[in-house]
């Protein structure tokens, strides 16, 4: 017998030997037999099957109340997983890429496009400031439903970077095919061997952070946080090795530092889910959630202000701190939460500006910085804390502390909400129609 999907995850209880269909296949299947046939011609065709490498451990809870808490928390392995996946840690050299086609691609490249929906488009947005302050290469990012109608300008040299979990959403799938029309190299970022995306695309860099059976999207951002550092530091070689080594290095100490702030046991109180938990029961009734960050806790801001959409079922929005002022300002008040990510970093004194703007118009001001920013703590009415890190190289990398954060503080909303975490209404894990 054989069993359909449209996602090889739900499969995987039950084997973990999938067929991925081509575009354009009919399926025959009978109780004894499947079939592939192309739908146009009519012709038998032959379809291989892929072994999946996802152990089913990760297909339970762990003792964790919901996946996405479990997932979570499963982020400082995935980073680890993610970077030796595509590194080869043998070279001496930092950020070398285990050879591949799509290292060629990166190589060549004189433009990179990013496309992507939702919250990989999240990390689409993050991975254009590294690739451009880092390696000085022109970088654009598209959402993949507004590019694939919109006759984008594709100039030589342009490679275009499709990034997808599931390696399925119809509209990322549409752009690769588009490019392939046009004869412009493409290069696949996903966390689904076989998936469709990565049988489409001219090259595929694989995440690896294992089956995310939560909706929401956690562990495969920050997996694709991985991949856009990787991609960034391996261009920054070439120009500035001795500076590219600092990343590499704080790279490597980064699971460490991660792992110590999740705290590794599930459930047990630590600094960060204390700060977590005190906040969210401090704003789960008010009106509404502005999350507002710049620089790197930009994009940031966006993803927190979609996972409180997704699973709290909150008015969320996310903004750049120097737009508020251009409008949104208007909707602060006392009963609007404003969530304000100041990390350590260079955009710091400006979003505290920001903070006070909202601050003097009564907004609850919830901040996520540095544990020892006590200019900060003193402006908040709640906080997060965020462990030091301490060289200016790290502050390239303060997105992957300020993801849990973010993911924890939605994760409690929801839960004190009472909302179905794991699987949100009205939504899909993979989205496969338009
Ligand atoms: O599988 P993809 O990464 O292509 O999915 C894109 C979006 O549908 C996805 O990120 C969605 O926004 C998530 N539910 C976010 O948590």
């Amino acid at each position: 017998g054989a069993m359909l999907a449209s996602d090889a995850q739900p499969l995987l209880e039950i084997t973990s030997d999938v067929v991925f269909l081509e575009h354009g296949d009919l399926v025959v299947a009978t109780k004894n037999d499947i079939s592939f046939q192309e739908l146009n011609s009519g012709k038998t065709v032959t379809r291989q099957s892929t072994k999946l490498d996802w152990s089913v451990e990760k297909l339970n809870k762990q003792g964790f109340p919901h996946y996405m808490l479990k997932e979570i928390y499963e982020q400082p392995a995935v980073f680890v997983d993610t970077v030796n996946g595509l590194i080869d840690r043998a070279r001496p050299e930092p950020f070398s890429m285990v050879p591949q086609p799509g290292v060629e691609l990166l190589d060549k490249a004189k433009r990179l496009i990013l496309v992507a929906c939702g919250t990989s488009w999240h990390a689409a947005l993050l991975g254009k400031y590294w690739l451009e302050s880092l390696s000085k290469i022109p970088v654009s990012v598209d959402l993949a439903s507004e590019f694939r109608y919109r006759n984008p300008v594709l100039s030589d040299g342009t490679v275009v970077i499709g990034i997808s979990q599931s390696g399925e959403t119809a509209d990322t799938l549409a752009v690769v095919r588009e490019c392939k029309k046009l004869c412009v190299p493409t290069v696949a970022i996903t966390n689904v061997r076989g998936s469709t995306l990565s049988r489409e695309a001219d090259a595929v860099f694989y995440t690896s952070a294992g089956p995310e059976i939560g909706v929401a999207a956690t562990k495969t951002f920050t997996s694709q946080l991985v991949v856009m550092v990787l991609f960034a530091g391996y261009l920054y070689n070439r120009s500035s090795s001795a500076n590219a080594m600092l990343l590499f290095d704080e790279m490597i100490r980064l699971p460490h530092i991660l792992s110590d702030y999740l705290g590794s046991e599930s459930g047990k109180e630590n600094s960060l889910l204390e700060d977590v938990k005190k906040a969210a029961r401090a704003l789960v009734n008010l009106r509404g959630f502005f999350l507002i960050g710049r620089g790197y806790s930009f994009p940031m801001a966006l993803e927190g202000a979609l996972k409180l959409k997704e699973i709290a079922y909150v008015y969320a929005e996310g903004y750049a701190g120097g737009e508020l002022k251009h409008g949104p300002i208007a909707m602060i008040d006392k009963n609007m939460a404003v969530v304000v990510l100041a990390p350590k970093d260079r955009w710091r004194e400006k979003t505290i500006s920001n903070l006070q703007e909202v601050k003097a118009r009564g907004a609850i001001v919830l901040g996520i910085g540095d544990a020892a920013d006590s200019e900060l703590r003193s402006l908040c009415n709640h906080w997060i804390r965020l462990p030091e890190v301490p060289s200016p190289v790290g502050e390239n990398l303060l997105p992957f502390l300020l993801a849990p954060a973010i993911q924890l503080l939605s994760y409690e909303i929801a839960v004190l909400r009472g909302t179905d975490v794991d699987k949100p209404r009205n939504l899909a894990k993979s989205v496969t129609v338009e």
